[in-house]
């Protein structure tokens, strides 16, 4: 086991609470700090997971010597400020998905880390669960001979609100900047390189922003993903990969599954069940730890440059779709 990764909480949301309960099963990682836009928040977040540091300004945070890593939990309009800030402040960084609102923002705060010489990963945290391991393991072994196609959704049906962060664009608001970087990541994954043709179409909703999409990627060599996304409207939330000798399935909901099966003409179906430690974000935080542990400033299995390319294409996406946010 290498050093105890120290981690800070940068906002008190969501996605905040879930991570920091995966966090605490690790034997190398402590909870040592959060912060908050409001004390208060800092210290109701601190008393429910026993945080000794806290915080009443995301400034206040990123300058606590005492911690070794910034985890950003705010909305995606924010990623790239807060990641600058905590980069800037000599910290290491994993910021959620998706990376930033888009490929300039994302190509900004990959240039600071590298200047700073500081970690950074987008916490695409599916891309390490043991299930989806298992499925890049077998597609590395050539168990389904070469990958031909990708079909994954990812939908949920939100009611609107107009403010909140899923409708607003203010916010990065849409399904394809919340769902749809899951499905684009995935493809992502699997064919390892950019799309040379994309193409989709989506449904803006009164609020202007995506509320459903489908999606066409098509991969130098004849790869192809067909991907899909919404948030009015549920979804099966499954991912398969069609290779030419057989096929990969994650199934619902794919983004936190726990089991891989791996299907060859002519065979019995094998699947592999890979039970959560805690609830699958702690795997994403040992990736972080075994990086910084081994002294590399980037991971392999989600590379700066990928996270930068996945941004590209939803740009892309967007463009064909009209859809601006109010920043860009
Ligand atoms: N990996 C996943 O499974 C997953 C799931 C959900 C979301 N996410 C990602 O995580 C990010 C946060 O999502 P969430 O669902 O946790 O959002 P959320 O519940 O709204 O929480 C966001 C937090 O950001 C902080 N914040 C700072 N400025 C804000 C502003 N102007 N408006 C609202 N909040 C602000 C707030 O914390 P303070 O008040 O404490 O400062 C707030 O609690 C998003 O980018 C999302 O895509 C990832």
């Amino acid at each position: 086991m290498g050093k105890t990764i120290r981690w800070g909480i940068l906002g008190t949301g969501t996605i905040a609470r879930k991570f920091t309960t995966g966090l605490r099963v690790l034997d190398d990682a402590v909870v040592m700090a959060v912060g908050s836009r409001r004390q208060g928040s800092a210290d109701e977040f601190a008393r429910e997971f026993d945080v000794p540091n806290r915080h009443g300004s995301y400034e206040a945070l990123v300058s606590d010597p005492e911690v070794d890593v910034i985890y950003i939990a705010t909305p995606h309009s924010l990623h790239r400020d807060n990641a600058l800030l905590a980069l800037e402040s000599g910290k290491a960084v994993l910021c959620e998905k998706p990376f930033t609102i888009n490929r300039a923002e994302a190509e900004e705060i990959v240039a600071m880390a590298r200047a700073e010489k500081r970690f950074l990963m987008e916490a695409m945290w599916t891309r390490f669960l043991p299930a989806v391991t298992q499925a890049r393991r077998w597609i590395t072994e050539g168990r389904i001979g070469d990958p031909r196609l990708v079909q994954a959704d990812f939908g949920f049906r939100a009611e609107i609100n107009e403010e909140g962060r899923l409708f607003a664009p203010a916010y990065g608001g849409g399904g394809l900047l919340d769902v749809g970087v899951y499905v684009i990541s995935f493809a992502s994954m699997v064919f390892g390189t950019a799309p040379d043709r994309v193409t989709g179409l989506a449904n803006l909703g009164e609020t202007g922003v995506d509320e459903q999409a489908v999606m066409a990627l098509g991969y130098p060599g004849g790869g192809m993903a067909s991907l899909s996304c919404a948030i009015r409207t549920t979804t099966e939330q499954t991912a398969r990969i069609y290779g030419t000798e057989g096929m990969i399935c994650l199934p619902n909901p794919f983004w936190s599954t726990t089991e891989a099966t791996l299907a060859i003409a002519g065979k019995a179906p094998e699947t592999r069940r890979f039970p959560h430690r805690a609830n699958g974000y702690e795997y994403q935080a040992e990736e972080v730890a075994a990086c910084i542990n081994g002294g590399r400033l980037e991971s392999k299995i989600m590379p700066l440059e990928e996270s930068i390319r996945v941004m590209e294409t939803m740009d892309q996406l967007r463009g064909q779709w009209g859809l601006k946010y109010p920043v860009e």
